[in-house]
C-alpha cells in the first residue's frame, strides 16, 4: 500500500542531541482532531525556536513537527462549525507544543481552536501578524483599556522582536506616542518605519534601575523582555499607568518593591495568548483585520520557504531577528 505523505519539519532527540530536518510524514502521524487543514503560511515566534530545540518546558516528547501558527484551507472536518475551503487561523493553544505544529503541509486540530479568517486579512497577512501580533493585539487591548492615546509616552521593549515591532505599529496605528527599546543599533529607521517617535538603547533603558522608584515618565508599557528592563520601565510609571508583561528572553525575574503600585496605582497586567478565552480572540483578531492594522503590514516581515527556516530558528535564539519571519507552504 502507498501512503499519502505531506513535507513537515521534524525535531528527533538522540542521545540527549536534537536535530531537525524537513521529511516527510504520513497522515496518521497528526495529532487527533476535527479539523484537517492544509497550511498555507505559519509564521516563526520565538517560542517555536524553543521546541524546535529542545526545550522540555515546551516540548515533552520528541520527534516532534514545532509550528504555534498556522493559516490555510479546511480540507476535512467533522465539525459543524467548520467546512471544507473554508480559511481559517489557527495560533497557540497547544498547536507547535504538544500538538502536532504548523511547520508542515497539514495540522489536524479541535474545532475549537480554530478562528475563522475575519474580512479584511488574508492568509499570508494572518500570518506576519501570527502569535506575535495576537500577543501585541493582547496588550494593546489591555493598556488601551484606560491609557488613552494623549496621556503620555508608551514604553516598548523587545521592540524589533515579533511582538515587540508589531505593538508600535499598533499603538502607533491608534495615535499613541511610541518610545521603544532596542538593542540593535541599526535599527532607527526600521523602527521609525513602524512609528516609533524615540529610541533607547538597553542601557538607558535600565538607568537608575538600583533604585525603588523613579521619575515617572511612562504613561504604560509592553514588555516583551522581563528582568531588569521591565522592572526599570515600571518604576518609571507614571500615576494609574498600565504595564504589560508577555516575555521573558531578558529574565523571568522581577527585581522590584511595591512602590509602584502602592504610591502610583500602577497595574501590571499579565498577557497569556494561550489561554485566551474564544470570545476575546475573536474581537482582538477582528481589531487586527480593521481598525488596528498597520498601513504597511508588509513592511514588518520577511518571507522564507519551509527548507529555509533553520537559519532563522538560529537567529530568533539569539535575539537578532527584526521584525517578523512568515514560512510559505504552498508551493
Ligand atoms: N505570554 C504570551 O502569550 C506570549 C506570546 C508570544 C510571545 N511571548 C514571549 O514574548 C517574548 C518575545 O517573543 P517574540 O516571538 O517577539 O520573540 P523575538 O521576535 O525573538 O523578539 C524578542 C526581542 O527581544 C529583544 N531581546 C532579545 N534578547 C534580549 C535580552 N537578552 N535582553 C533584552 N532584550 C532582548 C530583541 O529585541 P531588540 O534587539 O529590539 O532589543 C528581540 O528581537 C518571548 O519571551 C516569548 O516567549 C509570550
Amino acid at each position: 500500500m502507498v501512503l499519502k505523505t505531506f513535507r513537515a519539519m521534524i525535531v528527533e532527540e538522540t542521545d540527549n542531541h536534537f536535530s531537525r530536518s524537513i521529511t516527510e510524514k504520513i497522515f496518521d502521524e497528526l495529532s487527533d482532531g476535527e479539523v484537517l487543514v492544509k497550511v498555507s503560511w505559519s509564521s516563526l515566534n520565538y517560542k517555536d525556536a524553543l521546541s524546535a530545540s529542545g526545550n522540555r518546558g515546551v516540548t515533552k516528547k520528541y520527534p516532534h513537527t514545532p509550528g504555534i501558527d498556522a493559516s490555510g484551507v479546511v480540507e476535512e472536518s467533522s465539525s459543524d462549525a467548520f467546512h471544507p475551503g473554508d480559511k481559517v487561523i489557527v495560533t497557540s493553544y497547544d498547536l507547535g507544543m504538544n500538538t502536532s505544529g504548523g511547520f508542515a503541509e497539514y495540522i489536524k486540530i479541535p474545532a475549537s481552536w480554530i478562528v475563522p479568517l475575519p474580512a479584511g486579512l488574508d492568509l499570508r497577512e494572518s500570518m506576519i501578524f501570527g502569535t506575535a501580533g495576537f500577543t501585541a493585539g493582547m496588550s494593546v487591548m489591555a493598556l488601551t483599556r484606560s491609557v488613552p492615546p494623549g496621556r503620555g509616552d508608551i514604553l516598548v521593549t523587545g521592540a524589533t522582536g515579533g511582538v515587540g515591532s508589531l505593538s508600535v505599529a499598533l499603538l502607533a496605528k491608534l495615535g499613541y506616542s511610541v518610545t521603544a527599546v532596542s538593542g540593535k543599533p541599526e535599527s532607527g529607521p526600521f523602527l521609525k518605519g513602524l512609528g516609533a517617535q524615540k529610541i533607547l538603547t538597553r542601557t538607558e533603558a535600565t538607568v537608575g534601575h538600583e533604585r525603588p522608584l523613579l521619575k515617572g515618565i511612562w504613561a504604560g508599557v509592553i514588555d516583551t523582555v522581563g528582568g531588569e528592563i521591565l522592572a526599570t520601565a515600571i518604576k518609571s510609571t507614571d500615576l494609574q499607568g498600565v504595564v504589560t508583561c508577555c516575555g521573558n528572553v531578558a529574565s523571568p525575574d522581577l527585581p522590584l518593591t511595591v512602590f509602584p503600585f502602592i504610591l502610583r496605582g500602577v497595574s501590571l497586567v499579565g498577557i497569556d495568548s494561550q489561554n485566551c478565552p474564544m470570545e476575546a480572540r475573536r474581537k482582538i483578531w477582528q481589531h487586527l483585520a480593521s481598525d488596528w492594522k498597520p498601513d504597511r503590514l508588509d513592511n514588518l516581515c520577511r518571507e522564507v520557504s519551509l527548507d529555509e527556516l533553520e537559519n532563522e530558528i538560529d537567529l530568533i535564539l539569539k535575539g537578532g531577528q527584526t521584525g517578523r519571519v512568515v514560512v510559505k507552504m504552498d508551493s
